[in-house]
């Protein structure tokens, strides 16, 4: 097969049907991969739940995959929370999280019914106290703890980010206070403990401490709490990323835990984690049609009709991604080429440098494991329009965000 398929539909299909870019997800494989979170992530001592970081992808579509399989959801402003109450999203499985929610913010969570909420500060647990009493209304918190652990992909660095915005240290007078205020409230209840220690991670000690840290916080506490190890399991972006098996991955989670606890004489209502990335990440695809080719004194340049505005991840964090020219995926990559957007910024580069075959204006490239952060973080800079988003299996495509048009780069402005 000298093109590429996704979801049983040959790319140049979708290229015709719905133009380029184009933000494809094969869901099938978002199926599969919250299937494996799900098979793994279970425990016969307490009650499992994997929140979904919708920061990572958030259409209407999307939230109603993800409640299809039963899996909570995590939101962290009041957009993410209006996207979920429109997808009718179940709002006592929605966490609201966030170091800065603003007044507005809250009182449209809880008008609206959400109920559980990741206090980030002393100050927001005291405006939930007065909101919760104000509506006559019980809110579950859970407080955002800041564990001193940092995780990067193949290492974590401990008592590392003390001040870090996100989050208190447990042994700090603001995270005493909250929890005083949280225990002397008629209407808060505490919850648990939350905490999150990075991101694209490939190794399971960081999370390990990261149990064994949150479980010493549950001495002090006589109820039986929750507890929410965050997110941050790392994906494939290039062939250099090997991450772990989320299945057997998760397992583990729960099993430390459930050790843990036991060394501890304690136990917990609920295990939560909030995976984002790898849940969507491998499963999203960019397609762009190739433009212009250039080559300059030590560089050729295949441009493509995007770039920055649909993906600002490799400008962000000079984040690698592989690709192919998806009809030619026979052909010898004889080229070392940068393949680069078309927006007027110099950083404004796909791949820095990557081996393709030889190609024709028109050509369709593909960019993969783009499912995370690419919409998600998606802008107008040089009023490049958001392209479509589709969603495909079994030879059938389905549009989940129409492309914008012209008209809608002026919907908001007072003309
Ligand atoms: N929970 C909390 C509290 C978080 O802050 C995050 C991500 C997640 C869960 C989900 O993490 P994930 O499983 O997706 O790694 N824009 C960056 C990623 C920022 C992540 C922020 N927090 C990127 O494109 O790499």
């Amino acid at each position: 097969m000298s093109e590429l398929m996704i979801g049983e539909i040959p790319v140049s299909q979708l290229v015709a049907k719905y133009q380029t870019p184009l933000y494809v997800y094969d869901e099938k494989k978002l199926e599969d991969t919250i299937k494996a979170f799900k098979q793994g992530f279970q425990s016969d001592h307490f009650k499992t739940k994997i929140l979904y970081a919708s920061k990572a992808f958030q259409t209407v579509e999307m939230l109603k995959l993800i409640e299809k399989y039963d899996l909570g959801l995590d939101v962290v402003s009041g957009g993410e929370t209006y996207t979920a109450l429109r997808a009718e999203f179940p709002v006592e499985e929605i966490y609201f999280h966030g170091n800065n929610k603003t007044p507005d913010e809250l009182r449209f969570a809880i008008e609206n019914g959400l109920n559980h909420f990741i206090a980030d500060n002393e100050m927001e647990v005291e405006l939930l106290d007065a909101l919760s009493q104000e509506y006559n209304k019980k809110i579950h918190v859970m407080i955002r703890l800041n564990v001193g652990i940092e995780a990067h992909t193949h290492e974590y660095i401990v008592t590392a980010h003390i001040d870090s915005k996100f989050g208190m240290l447990y042994e700090s007078e603001a995270c005493q206070k909250a929890l005083n205020i949280i225990q002397d409230s008629e209407q808060l209840l505490l919850e648990g403990f939350h905490a999150h220690i990075g991101s694209q991670i490939f190794e399971m000690s960081a999370w390990l401490a990261e149990i064994d840290k949150l479980v010493s916080y549950l001495q002090d506490f006589d109820d039986v709490l929750s507890l929410n190890l965050g997110g941050g399991f790392g994906i494939r972006y290039t062939e250099n990323d090997a991450p772990l098996p989320i299945e057997k991955s998760v397992q583990e989670l729960v099993s430390y835990t459930e050790e843990a606890l036991k060394k501890q004489g304690q136990t917990i209502q609920q295990l939560m984690i909030e995976p984002g990335r790898s849940i969507v990440g491998e499963a999203g695809t960019t397609l762009y049609t190739v433009g212009f080719i250039k080559e300059t004194p030590h560089k050729k340049y295949y441009f493509v009709d995007g770039g920055m505005t649909d993906n600002i991840r490799p400008a962000l964090y000079q984040a690698e991604y592989t690709c192919d020219l998806a009809t030619k995926l026979q052909s010898e990559k004889s080229e070392k080429v940068t393949v680069a957007g078309k927006m007027c910024e110099s950083g404004d580069v796909v791949i820095q440098e990557t081996y393709l075959p030889v190609a024709e204006s028109g050509d369709i490239l593909a960019v993969y494991a783009t499912g995370a952060y690419g919409y998600s973080m998606s802008s107008n800079y040089n009023r490049a329009l958001t392209p479509a988003v589709v969603f495909v299996k079994d030879g059938v495509s389905k549009i989940v965000v129409r492309r914008q048009s012209y008209t809608d780069l002026l919907r908001s402005e007072v003309l």
